[in-house]
């Protein structure tokens, strides 16, 4: 095999280095690291190649996994973290994202902390709705007490991340999703108020249709009792929609997910409804389901300053191959986890690199040009792999829950995954393959990145590097101002077709980042990881503009972020492990 003969790996970076060696690398009961990159790579895709051996006794995984490992180590697409640290390994759990069902009994309740004890453990993160919850003060009949409510229930959870963190693979992350027609929703709206509460959960508020209505309309809405399904009261909808915007503003919680968006494109509505998402809010799941992502490195796929889509085209190939292949060598945590996620066989292919891509065509992110090429890719590689998943269903059958899904119609033949596409924030792995995360602006030309709990780690843009060594204004004096100073939109120094190709986050208005997410959005199955950002001075009436913008144009949720309202930023763009 011509891998075997690779030692180092081409373009990895020095950071990319640390990351792999602090976390992802195997190591012996001493600590000591017992892999190189480059053994990894080769583990990870020997693991994930012999699936192919269920379904034809005679497949050339030697060969697919040359495929596999070279497409990751020419960074043109890596898997979800937890795939890089446990595949081919005794732990062998590799999905990044998981919803587990919360029940209104304390049986259910703990039976769910102990559940996302062992899948943080595994490194996966976890996504719960706690809208089945009685509301705090309500009755309880076997003690004839008062129940605690959902947001006391969060805290349990919240603690067992916390415990769990110092001895898992990496730091468990958690949604916490309750619907707005709960009747403890004004708590909940508030229940971060206080920065140092819930630190192990990102929070979102359910809204419904219904709502959204009462919203436009100025109503009232009923509140429902989940113990007993009867209205119990109503609130002003205006005003709770303001109450939420207020606290995003204030300090970037909650987010908001509109519930029946999700369960409109929800491919398997006879199995169950959507509640949750996962932590990130990329992925909605239904209870008990996992998925696991994979993103393709768009700042490789540009050759000769044109988008590569021949290239393009045989990477969705291999990356829809690669994840449906991951299905079936999971580990997976419990055995109805198992059940399904098999049944379902969501995988969630999506980008980074998008701002890197944009660069190197040099097409500024803030333009519309962008937004329309944003469409395109995300069209082409929706439909590059669903002609994919479906030639895997030719030859490995169909989802076992096809029957009755959206899918099962006149006309639509056997699909092999029942979402292939979402996009992830991939906060590690674009570290790892150098790229630009997500589909975010650049964060910054320069800066100074926390990553892997204290370790800081001081990052120049490649591209932007290779562009000022070119064009003769590179200086680590410069780029040390730069990182300072957040923008090169005012350094005379640098030439202005470089400084508008170098737009950042901060130098984009939060309107074009929600036409971003919503462009993205239009041709992705499950949902897209975005961060809004706005400048310190952004007025609650900004925020709310864009609530109700993202809404318009079909968004599925939205995360904003105001410039330093929060002491730090957890799980989101940028600052993270
Ligand atoms: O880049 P990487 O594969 O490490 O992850 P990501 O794309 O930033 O995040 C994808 C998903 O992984 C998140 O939405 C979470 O479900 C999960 N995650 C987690 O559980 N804990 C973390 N510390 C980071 C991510």
């Amino acid at each position: 095999m011509p891998e075997t003969k690779m030692t180092e790996i081409p373009g990895l970076s020095k950071n990319a280095r640390t990351v792999l060696e602090k976390r992802y690398l195997k190591r012996d009961s001493d600590g000591k690291v017992l892999e190189t990159p480059v053994d990894m790579f080769q583990r990870v895709a020997r693991a994930i190649a012999d699936a192919d051996r269920k379904f034809d006794k005679k497949a050339d995984t030697k060969a697919r996994a040359d495929q596999f490992f070279r497409i990751m180590t020419s960074f043109e697409f890596l898997p979800n973290s937890p795939t890089l640290m446990n595949a081919g390994r005794e732990l062998g759990q590799l999905s990044a994202c998981f919803v587990l069902p919360v029940g209104d009994a304390m049986e259910d309740i703990f039976d769910a902390v102990k559940y996302t004890a062992l899948i943080h453990k595994s490194g996966g993160g976890t996504g719960f709705s706690f809208s089945r919850l009685r509301p705090a003060n309500d009755v309880v009949m076997s003690t004839k007490g008062i129940s605690s409510g959902p947001i006391s229930f969060m805290r349990v959870f919240d603690a067992a991340t916390e415990t769990i963190k110092q001895g898992g693979t990496r730091r468990g992350a958690n949604m916490g999703i309750l619907r707005v027609d709960h009747p403890d929703i004004m708590d909940f709206i508030m229940c971060k108020d206080d920065q140092k509460q819930l630190n192990n959960f990102n929070i979102s508020v359910g809204l419904t249709e219904a709502f959204m209505e009462a919203v436009e309309r100025d109503q009232e809405y009923n509140l429902i009792n989940p113990r007993d399904g009867q209205p119990c009261g109503t609130l002003n909808a205006r005003k709770v929609f303001s109450r939420i915007v207020k606290q995003a503003w204030k300090n970037g919680e909650p987010g908001i997910i509109f519930l029946d968006r999700l369960n409109k494109d929800n491919p398997t509505p006879k199995i169950g409804m959507i509640e949750s998402t996962n932590p990130c809010g990329e992925q909605p799941l239904l209870p008990y389901e996992s998925c696991n992502l994979g993103s393709i490195n768009l700042g490789k796929m540009v050759k000769d300053g044109e988008v590569n889509w021949s290239r393009l085209k045989e990477v969705v190939q291999l990356a829809v191959h690669f994840l449906d292949n991951v299905i079936e060598v999971n580990n997976y945590p419990l055995p109805q986890i198992d059940e399904m996620t098999r049944s379902n066989r969501k995988i969630g292919l999506g980008v980074m690199g998008w701002a890197d891509m944009l660069i190197l065509l040099g097409i500024p992110y803030n333009s519309v040009e962008a937004i329309r090429l944003g469409e395109k890719v995300m069209h082409f590689i929706n439909e590059e792999g669903r002609i994919y998943s479906r030639q895997l269903a030719a030859s490995r059958g169909t989802f076992p829950n096809f029957a009755g899904s959206v899918y099962d119609r006149p006309g639509e033949g056997p699909i092999r995954n029942a979402t292939v596409t979402t996009i992830a924030p991939t906060g590690t792995i674009s570290i790892i393959a150098n790229a630009s995360s997500g589909v975010e602006p650049l964060f910054a030309v320069s800066f100074v990145r926390q990553v892997l709990d204290k370790n800081i780690l001081v990052e120049v843009n490649p591209i932007f590097e290779e562009i000022a060594k070119e064009g003769g204004f590179y200086s680590d004096e410069l780029m040390q101002r730069i990182a300072e100073h957040g923008t090169v939109q005012d350094i005379h120094e640098i030439p202005e077709e470089v400084r508008r190709a170098f737009v950042t986050a901060h130098d984009i208005t939060p309107e074009v980042h929600i036409e971003m997410q919503a462009a993205f959005q239009k041709y992705t199955d499950n949902a897209v990881s975005k961060t809004v950002n706005f400048p310190n001075s952004a007025t609650i009436e900004d925020v709310e503009k864009v609530y109700r913008l993202a809404y318009q144009l079909g968004c599925k949720g939205v995360t904003i972020y105001r410039d330093g309202s929060r002491d730090e930023q957890v799980l989101s763009t940028g600052k993270k492990e």
